[in-house]
């Protein structure tokens, strides 16, 4: 099989933990080597720099951008290539589409500077699949809100949700192929269905 390269994105409160385990199931069940990890992080590094921007108080929009690409650069030098390299399928929970929504949507970053990071530090390599969980943004607020104490994203305004989630569809509106919208607001049973629709094609693809 064809090693692939999916991402799971969204906002908060939108599932992505629950249907990320529902993905790695969904394809080991189905014979694939998988790697499942997550940005910002991935990395003993990551780790740390996602420790930074998630609790640093004084932070400006420039650090926060560079360091989201810091823990990338070294995410996909030292797990990503890697694993595709050997074969593997790598899963992310989250990639450099969350820097277009929360960097470039959320904190209006020059979406060109983006731009010149991401082929900077990924060069060619981009996910085959991103699935993109979307739903209103009350509701994933209200689910978030439960979860218990905010970090410093989870502590933002409604308003900044509301760019995050324009700046993502605007992302899948762009590239139709590779990213897929599954609605995040209807039942869990629609939602994995959709999801494994997908799954399905890919696999499909890669055989
Ligand atoms: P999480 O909610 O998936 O645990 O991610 C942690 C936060 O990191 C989330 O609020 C979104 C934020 N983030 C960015 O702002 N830019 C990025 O490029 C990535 C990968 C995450």
């Amino acid at each position: 099989m064809r090693p692939r390269f999916i991402t799971l994105e969204g906002g908060e409160g939108v599932g992505k933990s629950t249907n990320l385990a529902f993905i790695e199931q969904y394809l080991i069940s189905r014979g694939v080597d998988l790697v499942r990890t997550r940005e910002p992080g991935g990395t003993p590094l990551g780790e740390r720099i996602r420790g930074l921007l998630l609790e640093s108080a004084d932070m400006s929009s420039h650090a926060e951008l560079l360091l989201v690409f810091a823990a990338r650069a070294q995410h996909v030098a030292e797990v990503i290539r890697p694993a595709l390299a050997a074969g593997q399928w790598v899963l992310s929970d989250r990639f450099t589409d969350a820097s277009y929504a929360y960097q470039g949507g959320g904190r209006e970053l020059e979406i060109s500077i983006i731009g010149v990071l991401e082929q900077w530090v990924q060069q060619e390599l981009k996910p085959d699949l991103t699935l993109l969980l979307d739903a209103p943004v009350e509701i994933g607020m209200a689910r978030a809100r439960n979860r218990g104490a905010a970090d410093r994203f989870e502590a933002e305004d409604l308003r900044f949700f509301e760019k995050v989630r324009a700046a993502y569809l605007a992302r899948a509106a762009e590239f139709p192929e590779r990213i897929k919208c599954v609605d995040a607001s209807g039942t869990l049973e629609s939602v994995q269905a959709a999801i494994a629709g997908h799954l399905d094609h890919l696999l499909l693809a890669s055989a």
